[in-house]
C-alpha cells in the first residue's frame, strides 16, 4: 500500500493535523466537513480473531471509554458462529460501543485487511486468532499505520521469531503502539514484587519454580478429525494440539509463568534441557489421540550467571493440581503468583519457608487495578491517546521464543539455547499469509489419522 509521507501515524499528531487544517480553513473561509467533536478523538477498534480471549479483549478496550470514546467497527473471524457468538457477547453489555453492521462482519483468512481497511491510521486491531497469524496481521496492520493488541504467544518457531521483531522495530519507527497479552507484566502486585526483589528484599535469585498443572483444558487432546470441518480450519479449532497453530500446550499455557520469572530475574535464560513424556494415548473406550502434544513437562532453564528456573506442566486427570510461581534466594523467598497465571497476593518471606510468621511484605492491590487485562489494556489506550511509545513486541518475541526453547528441549531430548532456538531455520505454518478456505492443512494425518508427534532422542532436530 502506498502511504503518502505525511500520513499522521499517532492520534495526537491526526488531531493536531486536524486542528490545523480547520485553522486554515477557517483563515480561508472555506467551509469543512463538519465533524462532531467527540469524533474527533473516538479510537475505533477491528477485532480479529473473535473467539473467548477475543471477546474479553475487545471488552477490556471499550472499558477505557473513561479515557475518551472508542467503539468497536469491524470484526473478522474464520467460523461465522465464532464471530456472531462473539458479536452477542460484547453487545450484550457495550451495546452503545459496538456498530458492526452486517457489512463490517468478515469470513475468511482475508478477512482480517478486510477489517482493518475499516479503521484509520491511529485506530486499534486486536489479533486473538492462534499465534500462526500474528505476523501476516501485523505486518498488514504496519502498512495501514495502525496501533495494535496481540495476544500471547507471538511465535513457536525462529524464522517469524525473527520476522516479528523486524516487525516490531518497523512498527516503533512509525510511531505505532504495541501491547501484548502477557497481563502478568501488569499486575500491580508483580511490578511491586519486582522492585521489592530489585530492591534486595530476598536477596540474590538462586532458584524459581513454575508449576502449571491441572486436568486436560482447551484443545490440547484431540481425538481423529472427523472429516468436517476441512482439516486446516478443523486444526484451526484445536489449535492447542498443534505445534504450528499455537506452540502446543506448553507455549500456549505455560508461557505466563515463565514470562513473570524471567522478569523476577531481569534476564532470558541462555539453555534449557527437559523431560516430558506421554502416558495416556488413547481415550478412555479407544480412540487415539492425535496431537502433538506431551501431558507432562519438566523444564530446567538456565540463565548466564548458572542459577535455575525448573518449569513444571501436566495435563492428567486425577494427578495433584499446583498452579503458581516462586522465587528463591539467598535471603529469602517469594511468592510470585499465589494462584493460577499471576494470581493475588504475592508475597515475601525470610528464609524458604513461605510461613505467616516469617513474612515481610503482602501485596494490597487497590479494586480498581486488580484486573490486569484491564491494567494492560489502561496503559496501551494512555499510551495512544498521549502520544508515548509503547512496543511490548520484541520482548513479547523473547518470552515466546524461551517459552519455544523449553518445549523443544523437552520434545527433542537435547539442550536448546536461546540463540538456537531464534536462530533456527524450521518455520511451522510457511505461508500462512497465503491461505484460503481450501488450502491443505499444515499437516496432513497419515491413513490412521495420525500426525508426526515429538520423539525425543529419535528426532533429534526437530520437534516432529
Ligand atoms: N492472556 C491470556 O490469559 C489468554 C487467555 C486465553 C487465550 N489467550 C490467547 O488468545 C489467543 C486465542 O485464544 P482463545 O482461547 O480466544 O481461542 P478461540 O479458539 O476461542 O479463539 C480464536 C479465534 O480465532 C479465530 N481464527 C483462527 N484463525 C483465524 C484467522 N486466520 N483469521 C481470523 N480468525 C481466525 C478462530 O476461529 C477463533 O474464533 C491464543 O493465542 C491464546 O493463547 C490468552
Amino acid at each position: 500500500m502506498n502511504e503518502s509521507p505525511s500520513t499522521p501515524t499517532s492520534r495526537r499528531e491526526f488531531l493536531k493535523n486536524s486542528g490545523r487544517l480547520a485553522a486554515a480553513s477557517a483563515l480561508a473561509g472555506v467551509a469543512l466537513p463538519h465533524v462532531h467533536a467527540a469524533e474527533d478523538n473516538t479510537l475505533q477498534v477491528a477485532l480479529i480473531g473473535c473467539g473467548g480471549r477475543g471477546s474479553g479483549a475487545a471488552i477490556d478496550a471499550l472499558n477505557t471509554s473513561k479515557q475518551g470514546p472508542i467503539k468497536l467497527i469491524a470484526m473478522a473471524d474464520v467460523f461465522d458462529a465464532k464471530l456472531n457468538g462473539s458479536y452477542n457477547a460484547i453487545n450484550k453489555t457495550h451495546s452503545s460501543q459496538v456498530d458492526v453492521p452486517p457489512d463490517r462482519k468478515f469470513i475468511g483468512f482475508d478477512g482480517y485487511q478486510k477489517a482493518m481497511d475499516c479503521l484509520k491510521p491511529g485506530d486499534i486491531a486486536i489479533f486473538t486468532t492462534p499465534l500462526a497469524f500474528r505476523w501476516v496481521h501485523f505486518a498488514y496492520a504496519i502498512q495501514k499505520r495502525l496501533n495494535v493488541f496481540m495476544e500471547k504467544p507471538l511465535t513457536a518457531d525462529g524464522p517469524t521469531s525473527r520476522r516479528l521483531i523486524k516487525l516490531a522495530e518497523e512498527a516503533s519507527a512509525k510511531n505505532l503502539k504495541a501491547g501484548v497479552g502477557l497481563m502478568s507484566r501488569h499486575s500491580r502486585a508483580l511490578q511491586e514484587l519486582h522492585q521489592r526483589i530489585q530492591d534486595g528484599e530476598i536477596g540474590d535469585i538462586i532458584l524459581m519454580r513454575g508449576y502449571r498443572m491441572h486436568g486436560p483444558v482447551g484443545s490440547a487432546f484431540s481425538t481423529k478429525w472427523p472429516g468436517s470441518p476441512g482439516e486446516l480450519l478443523w486444526q484451526i479449532r484445536n489449535f492447542h494440539s498443534f505445534l504450528w497453530a499455537s506452540g502446543g500446550c506448553f507455549s500456549d499455557f505455560y508461557i505466563h509463568i515463565i514470562d513473570h520469572l524471567c522478569w523476577m530475574k531481569n534476564a532470558w535464560p541462555v539453555s534449557a534441557q527437559a523431560l516430558g513424556g506421554r502416558h495416556y494415548k488413547t481415550t478412555a473406550d479407544g480412540s487415539p489421540y492425535v496431537d502433538q502434544n506431551f501431558d507432562s513437562y519438566s523444564v530446567e532453564y538456565t540463565f548466564a550467571d548458572g542459577s535455575k528456573f525448573l518449569m513444571d506442566g501436566r495435563c492428567n486427570v486425577g494427578a495433584k493440581a499446583m498452579y503458581f510461581s516462586h522465587v528463591q534466594g539467598s535471603k529469602g523467598m517469594a511468592i510470585a503468583s499465589n494462584n493460577g497465571d499471576c494470581g493475588l497476593p504475592s508475597s515475601t518471606y525470610k528464609g524458604q519457608n513461605p510461613d505467616r510468621a516469617n513474612r515481610l511484605w503482602v501485596s494490597d492491590v487497590p479494586a480498581d487495578q486488580r484486573n490486569p487485562y484491564q491494567n494492560e489494556w489502561n496503559s496501551l489506550v494512555d499510551a495512544i491517546r498521549h502520544d508515548r511509545p509503547y512496543n511490548e513486541v520484541k520482548r513479547g518475541v523473547e518470552a515466546s521464543l524461551v517459552t519455544s526453547m523449553g518445549r523443544k528441549a523437552a520434545h527433542t531430548a537435547q539442550e536448546i539455547t536461546f540463540k538456537e532456538m531464534l536462530n533456527s531455520e524450521h518455520e511451522y505454518a510457511p505461508g500462512a499469509d497465503k491461505l484460503t478456505m481450501d488450502s491443505p492443512a499444515f499437516l496432513k494425518a497419515d491413513a490412521n489419522g495420525r500426525y508426526p508427534i515429538p520423539e525425543p532422542g529419535l528426532k533429534k532436530n526437530s520437534e516432529y
